[in-house]
């Protein structure tokens, strides 16, 4: 009896840990992020490139978060698909942490 309440408090704190840890932002590797960033999106958005220049203070951390999760309706969304999960994390992690709402806003230079 006590040891079956106890394996539900487990599978119960277990349960909610997964839930949580999916709708929470895992920050990535920042300088991987930045390095990703320029060789795959910084070739088209920039200064006379194919679409408008974008550095990460040109969005707020929420802005960033949002396309992020919405990646798919955007027109590139061929380029963000070469991109693993992981990569799209560390490229996040860079723009969320130079964001223009954050500590460090930073163009992309
Ligand atoms: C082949 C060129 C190309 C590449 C590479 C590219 N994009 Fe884009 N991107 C575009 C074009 C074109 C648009 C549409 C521009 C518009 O709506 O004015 C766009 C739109 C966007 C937008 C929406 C417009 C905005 O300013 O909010 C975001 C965000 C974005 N791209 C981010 C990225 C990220 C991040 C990467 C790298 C994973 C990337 N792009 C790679 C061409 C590219």
């Amino acid at each position: 009896m006590i040891k079956k309440t106890c394996f539900s408090l487990v599978m119960m704190i277990t349960i909610l840990g997964i839930v949580g840890a999916a709708f929470a932002f895992e920050p990535g590797n920042e300088r991987k992020g930045k390095y990703l960033y320029r060789s795959n999106c910084r070739t088209c958005h920039i200064d006379g490139g194919t679409a408008p220049a974008l550095g990460p203070m040109d969005k707020t951390q929420a802005q960033w978060e949002r396309a992020f999760e919405t990646y798919e309706r955007l027109e590139c969304v061929a380029e963000w698909e070469k991109l693993s999960d992981a990569d799209r994390t560390d490229i996040l992690t860079y723009l969320y942490n130079h964001a223009f709402d954050s500590p460090s806003p930073a163009t992309c230079e």
